[in-house]
């Protein structure tokens, strides 16, 4: 890792805390921050992209203006685990407009906007040289430890506890506190060696030397002080809907994908944004009239398919659900298999499906040359990139960087590349979120939409989690009304007024919810 020195602060004293693997860095060091560039150009630069954001998204300017004097969140430590962008930064201003103390560190290695981490680290009023904003942790092009890492010092305020409230994006914040948690509940040391993968092992690797410097009971105190979490997406979503299946949740959850303001917006038109803006920027491939393949038809694969569509690619779809394949089969794409793809010489491949395995390393063994293959889910094995990093080790292929976060990986044992040569595949994002690691994930606007939903959701915890339970729920059908209202002047929208006749005709409330619970939009 190469970061200014300068970019992280202690704020407290110095430390004896040996250093978490190969990342340099102390495992409870009290950094105050460590972002890459803390330069005043890169702060500058952060700040005038943070203040055009901020014209862009009039849901969070809207709840700035309603609840700012009131300060509803004062009293709140609120550790965010969410793509460390510009606009990410905008709902962390926020949170502090309202009163929150707020920690934060990126969601993915990648997705991190290096000026809006600084921006953000400055804080409105302060400077490169006298920060006054919110420790950040992240920085773009992280390796697996060094995230780790980051995640625990977002948690870790200086005063020796932890958040009351999270804003999750995946699950990883909720992750690391539930395992560390039931190691200490069975009495179990981790043992990296036991982990499933790389990632899984550093993160036993990290709870292990968590037990041996602060003991065997610092989980459970800490996870007791978490009042709630608010979760972003749609994976993390279904992590935490298994917790309360087995009745592991430790604290409430608000699901806040399932805002349909959330995921009929961000889901799908944020990914119609910056699926291609994504491969656009790192191949600069045409794709008009290329063969596309979209595993997944759900709201991020819906918006993916028409994101390639609009620059009239020849777009086919895998699914597995027959509803979504027939909303695939009504929008016009033919539904086959992967295999079909991969008969038919495919150019380009995307994975938005949530799910595992989805292209194995066999299946890129077997792709036309040059294939694009890129991954708009939430994790990494999507694509089967464990399967090419064990190719890679028996000779089977090489990994050539063209630029960071795209891949030239060249098989060297096949025969249907150039001249009978061995063909190649172009992996972009090492296999993660193509549109946060190869360009800035979705537009302000559609942001705007997520973040105020995560506002209120945080706002709603703050007064209410207790009363909750360990559940998972969805903000009620009002707000989620309120949020495309505060939308709807951006895009100048004149919306009709129910007469009381006819809002007792269709037997809504005036000034609604306009629609049952189980409408699906
Ligand atoms: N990149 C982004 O900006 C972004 C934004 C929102 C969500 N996400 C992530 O994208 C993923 C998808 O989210 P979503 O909201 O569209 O979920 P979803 O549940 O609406 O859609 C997923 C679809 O994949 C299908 N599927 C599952 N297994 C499959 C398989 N083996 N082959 C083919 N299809 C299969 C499902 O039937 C479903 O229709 C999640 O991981 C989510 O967290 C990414």
């Amino acid at each position: 890792m190469n970061l200014d020195p300068s970019s992280s602060r202690a704020a407290g004293s110095p430390t004896t805390s040996p250093v978490f693997l190969d990342t340099g860095l102390p495992l409870f060091g009290n950094a105050g921050f460590k972002v890459r560039d803390l330069t005043p150009a890169t702060v500058a630069f952060g700040r005038k992209e943070l203040d055009l954001a901020l014209w862009e998204m009039p849901g969070l300017q809207a709840l700035r203006e309603e609840f700012g004097a009131a300060q509803p969140l004062a009293g709140a430590r609120i550790m965010g685990s969410l793509h460390m962008t510009i606009q990410t930064g905008v709902l962390i201003e926020t949170l502090t407009h309202l009163g929150a103390d707020v920690r934060w560190v990126s969601c993915n290695i990648f997705s991190t906007q290096d000026h809006a981490a600084a921006a953000t680290v400055a804080g409105p009023r302060g400077t490169a040289q006298k920060p006054e904003g919110v420790p950040v942790f992240a920085w773009k092009g992280e390796t697996l430890a060094e995230y780790w890492w980051c995640t625990l010092q977002a948690l870790l305020w200086p005063d020796g506890t932890g958040p009351t409230l999270i804003v999750d994006d995946g699950g990883d914040a909720t992750l690391l506190i539930h395992l560390g948690v039931e190691f200490e509940q069975r009495g179990e040391t981790p043992d990296p060696k036991k982990g499933e993968n790389e990632e899984h092992s550093i993160i036993l690797a990290l709870l292990a030397q968590v037990r041996a410097e602060r003991g065997a009971n610092f989980w459970r105190p800490f996870a007791a002080g978490v009042r709630g979490v608010s979760e972003e997406t749609t994976t993390g979503v279904h992590r935490l809907i298994q917790r309360t299946e087995q009745g592991t949740l430790l604290f409430p959850a608000i699901n806040v994908n399932d805002s349909v303001t959330k995921s009929k917006f961000d889901n799908l038109y944020g990914c119609r944004h910056s699926l291609v803006d994504a491969i656009m920027r790192a191949t600069d491939v045409l794709l008009s009239g290329k063969k596309c393949l979209v595993a997944g038809y759900g709201d991020v694969g819906k918006g993916s398919a028409q994101s390639l569509r609009n620059q009239q690619a020849r777009v086919a779809v895998t699914e597995v659900d027959p509803i979504c394949a027939l909303q695939a089969c009504m929008s016009g794409h033919d539904v086959i298999t992967v295999e079909d793809a991969l008969n038919q010489g495919f150019d380009v491949y995307v994975t938005a499906t949530g799910n595992k395995d989805i292209l194995t390393a066999r299946h890129m063994s077997q792709m036309k040359h040059n294939a694009i293959v890129c991954n708009i889910g939430h994790f990494d094995n999507e694509i089967d990139m464990a399967g090419l990093e064990e190719m890679r080790r028996n000779g089977e292929v090489e990994k050539i960087e063209i630029k960071p976060q795209v891949h030239e990986w060249r098989f060297t044992k096949t025969s249907h590349g150039p001249n009978g040569a061995p063909h190649s595949v172009i992996v972009l994002a090492e296999g993660r979120l193509v549109n946060l690691g190869c360009a800035t994930g979705h537009p302000s606007l559609v942001m705007s939409a997520s973040f105020t939903n995560q506002t209120l959701a945080q706002l709603d915890l703050q007064q209410n989690a207790e009363a909750y339970g360990k559940s998972v729920r969805v903000l009620p059908k009002h707000l989620d009304e309120k949020v495309a209202r505060l939308h709807l002047h951006k895009f100048g929208a004149n919306l009709t007024a129910l007469s009381g006749d006819q809002a007792a005709y269709i037997g809504v409330p005036l000034d609604g919810p306009f629609k049952a619970d189980a409408y699906r939009y």
